[in-house]
């Protein structure tokens, strides 16, 4: 095996999975990238090359010159963004897709992971713990250009034998890192807000429950996807994956535990159309046979790591 390669290392995901990847594999064994020349401030003692994913030569030349076999590719742009840029969601998100795959395809790197999201899904999904091979019809730039990608794993899996893996993301909640232009941002939003002023004005309705999982929880199901032996993943899928399922009144009763001031009050924008698409729940039966998927955070435990987590940082700062 060679080395692994994160397309996209300053946002949400990529900051976590690059110091998650470096613990298990090494730092030398991690190439990062991203568009922002400033996202080498961030990691310490991990090769950074600053890198468009739409510049086809030089992500070829950065893979070949560092002996990668395996690319991460998270850089998208996010439900919220993608509808106000939707040429440049569009372009991003399938054109960035298509240049890795055909790396897979002409046999430059073995392994690929690419990120879809409970986006995939549409007013005509079933609602609640919806299944893995539920009608896909989604109504939302974002959704569509991860449907169609879903769509290119498959076609290039099953014609070309590429080894790509692939989830549907629900809502990721950390406190390391900040997200950037989506929907669920609010369920992150919220606690940063609750500690610093103990008040939010959410942008999605009270009662609007959507799937959510915590980062660790995340990070853990794609290196465990990744690193499951070829011959168990006989079918491209993208797994649908599931934690919990929250609503923003809901979370915020939770913050209360911690914050008994804390006041939530409601602003909907039109993020509540894009959530309102969007399942409440999803079934993830088959990540669990297939390779063994197992969430360890619920609402509380996760609560309580983001009290604690963000409360911290915030002495570190102080001090
Ligand atoms: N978190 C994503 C978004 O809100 C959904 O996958 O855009």
């Amino acid at each position: 095996m060679g080395k692994k390669l994160i397309i996209g290392s300053s946002g949400q995901i990529g900051t976590e999975l690059i110091l998650a990847l470096a613990k298990i594999y090494g730092e030398d064994q991690i190439i990062a990238t991203d568009i922002n020349p400033k996202a080498k401030d961030e990691i310490d003692g991990i090769l950074f090359h600053q890198m468009d994913v739409l510049d086809v030569d030089h992500l070829e030349s950065v893979v070949k010159e560092n002996q990668v076999s395996e690319i991460y590719l998270l850089a998208a742009l996010l439900s919220a963004v993608s509808e106000q840029k939707i040429r440049s969601a569009w372009d991003l998100n399938m054109n960035g897709l298509f240049n890795v795959l055909e790396l897979a395809r002409r046999g430059v790197i073995e392994r690929v992971f690419w990120p879809s999201s409970i986006a995939v899904f549409g007013p005509s999904s079933p609602k609640k713990n919806t299944p893995q091979n539920a009608i896909l019809e989604p109504t939302t730039v974002y959704g569509i250009s991860k449907c169609a990608g879903e769509r290119w794993c498959d076609y290039y899996f099953k014609k070309f034998g590429v080894d790509v893996r692939s989830i549907r993301y629900p809502g990721i909640i950390s406190y390391k890192s900040k997200p950037g232009g989506g929907t669920t941002d609010y369920a992150v939003e919220i606690f940063h807000e609750a500690l610093a002023n103990s008040k939010y004005t959410c942008f999605i309705d009270q009662d609007i429950y959507l799937p959510m999982m915590y980062m660790d929880d995340a990070i853990r199901a794609t290196i465990e996807l990744m690193s499951v032996d070829k011959g168990m993943l006989p079918a491209f899928k993208s797994y649908n994956v599931s934690a919990e399922s929250f609503s923003p009144s809901e979370i915020a009763k939770e913050i209360t535990q911690f914050i008994p001031d804390f006041k939530i009050t409601y602003s909907p924008d039109f993020r509540n159309d894009i959530a309102l698409s969007w399942p409440s729940s999803i079934n993830d039966d088959e990540a669990r046979q297939d390779w063994g998927w197992q969430e360890q955070y619920d609402i509380k435990k996760m609560t309580e790591k983001m009290i604690s987590g963000i409360n911290s940082n915030l002495n570190v700062i102080s001090s």
